[in-house]
């Protein structure tokens, strides 16, 4: 094995990185599923937008009852999306373009159906019993009264052991034992199986969540959480130029900079969500939401930036395939659906951590209405189910499945306007979104100024412009209701962000020493005499150098 030393700087601290959900990317076999073919077929697209690496979701064999986030095994392909050898190839020729893939690791539980569960629930005397969180119980009367994520109670009986199992996610997806050693070294064994294969990193799906402790209720942050990261870095990650990030809907920044220590002892980044929160009403589910404050969304980005500076890293986002799409979210996804995506894009990849795109935000692509019946998600079906039962209004419980279900992020990409977007000859698993006639990969790259040309040029940006990865960040106007706008600054470089959050026109000042920099870029495409005058949800760039 290598020598560990993470201490360097990442290749992946100016990197930016790419989300597919390959079940709504490309198919290509005309099952109406997205495939790894698919995935192979698009590729130069993606170099063509100019990213490093490929975040993969979830690959592996899988009953998908939550769509592969219940592995059944964690060294096979499921045969809905190829097989071994198209992954191999599929790395193969993303490596021919500078393209790393990211795998996808779900190690916090497996699938009902893995081996490990089955032979866990034959018998307590099963050599794989302990693989699991087991609790003697009599039947209806649980261990305590928590409920899991999805809706319904964390335990679930098995009569025949007389016991019930831990599950923080569906009944499906039994939580793993991470307190014991044998479960761990067999997760390191298929890690260290796909990173024999050329993957070249990994998302940990919700590791914040791995040492659990229900006895004392606690899910996310349990005691031994960063021993298990530390051993499962040292282990397993412990490869030149990997790059790990882990899900922690739970961390603030002083678990984050734990979790993303520069001497490499966890992992390379995280993924918070506190800006992801700021939408929701208070201590409620994030069905129930509110506006968005934007000076609260201003302090958060703020916090993070200033916190995680030379002491941690970050990842930046504000979408992927657990949240709504955020041009319909924060932006306007009516009349200035271009003009807010390319907003929304600048505000973010502005700032210091890696950005990650999901699968057709580069396009500005928006949240779906559907029926109840169409929706597939385990999480919405389970919601709507609840919720009637409970007595809420039906059309209270389809508006918030329409602000914040995950679906909106998981109907299939939009390549073209001919059937189906380009996305299958077949019967789409999930219905497309009717505006692919407009808002479609093959509309955008004809248009100069399409969504998808800001992001390739913020992604070149990010290489060109050191000050983007360290420099330290300066909140500008922190109560205005309207703008957003930031500094970066290095020893010699000096970059100003201005966004207008809204659907009006607003000033702003620009302060003295950017009065004569170059625009780097603008969302407008016809230009104006002063920066000062922010048209709705312009946004632009500053930048000059001493
Ligand atoms: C993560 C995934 C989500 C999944 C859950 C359970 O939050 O992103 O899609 O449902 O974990 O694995």
């Amino acid at each position: 094995m290598p020598s560990c030393d993470k201490s360097k700087f990442g290749w992946w601290q100016s990197a930016v990185f790419y989300q597919i959900y390959p079940k709504s990317f490309q198919d290509t076999d005309g099952n109406g599923i997205g495939d790894l073919p698919g995935v192979i077929s698009r590729l130069d697209y993606l170099q063509k937008l100019g990213i490093d690496g490929i975040w993969l979701s979830p690959v592996c064999r899988s009953p998908q009852a939550d769509n592969g986030y219940d592995i059944s095994d964690y060294c096979a392909i499921d045969p809905m999306f190829g097989t071994m050898q198209d992954m191999e190839r599929l790395i193969e020729e993303a490596k021919k373009r500078n393209i790393v893939i990211i795998l996808d690791l779900v190690l916090n539980h497996t699938s009902e159906e893995h081996p490990w569960f089955l032979q866990a629930k034959e018998s307590r005397e099963n050599p794989y019993h302990d693989f699991y969180v087991w609790r003697d119980g009599e039947p209806d009367r649980p261990p305590n009264d928590m409920g899991s994520v999805f809706g319904g109670p964390a335990w679930t009986y098995v009569p025949s052991l007389g016991q019930y199992y831990f599950h923080q996610f569906s009944p499906q997806q039994p939580d793993l034992n991470w307190e014991n050693p044998v479960v761990r070294r067999h997760l390191y064994d298929t890690i260290r199986f796909w990173v024999e294969k050329g993957i070249g990193g990994f998302r940990l799906d919700v590791i914040d969540q791995i040492a659990k402790d229900p006895d004392r209720r606690i899910t996310a942050f349990g005691p031994h959480l960063y021993d298990f990261l530390r051993e499962l870095s040292r282990e397993a990650f412990c490869e030149e130029g990997l790059v790990t990030v882990g899900e922690a809907w739970s961390a603030n920044v002083d678990r984050a900079k734990i979790m993303s220590a520069p001497d490499g002892s966890q992992l390379s980044m995280v993924f918070q969500f506190e800006h992801i929160g700021l939408d929701q009403q208070p201590g409620k589910a994030k069905w129930d939401t509110a506006p968005l404050s934007l000076p609260a969304l201003k302090e958060c980005f703020s916090r993070w930036q200033r916190g995680l500076s030379g002491c941690g890293w970050n990842s930046l986002f504000l979408d992927n395939h657990d949240l709504p799409r955020i041009v319909s979210r924060w932006g306007n996804d009516g009349p200035y659906r271009v003009e807010s995506a390319k907003m929304l894009a600048m505000m973010l990849h502005g700032m210091q951590g890696t950005p990650y795109i999901y699968q057709g935000e580069e396009i500005g692509m928006t949240n779906i209405r559907l029926p109840i019946e169409e929706y597939r998600d385990i999480e919405i079906k389970n919601l709507y189910a609840e919720r009637l039962a409970a007595g809420y209004d039906p059309a209270d419980v389809m508006a918030s499945i329409y602000a914040r279900g995950r679906d909106n992020a998981r109907t299939p990409m939009q390549w073209e306007a001919s059937p189906h977007a380009g996305f299958t000859d077949g019967e789409p698993w999930i219905p497309v979104n009717p505006n692919f006639s407009e808002v479609n990969v093959q509309a955008a790259l004809a248009d100069p100024d399409s969504v998808f040309y800001c992001y390739q040029k913020l992604i070149s940006l990010r290489k060109e412009l050191p000050v983007i990865r360290d420099g330290s960040f300066t909140l500008l106007c922190p109560e205005d209701e309207q703008v957003f706008a930031y500094t970066r600054d290095n020893e010699t470089e000096h970059l100003l962000v201005i966004c207008n959050f809204s659907s009006e026109n607003t000033d702003f000042t620009v302060p003295e020493p950017f009065m004569k920099a170059e625009k780097l870029l603008c969302n407008y495409k016809e230009t104006k005499e002063t920066a000062g005058h922010l048209r709705p949800f312009e946004a632009m760039m500053l930048y000059y150098k001493d």
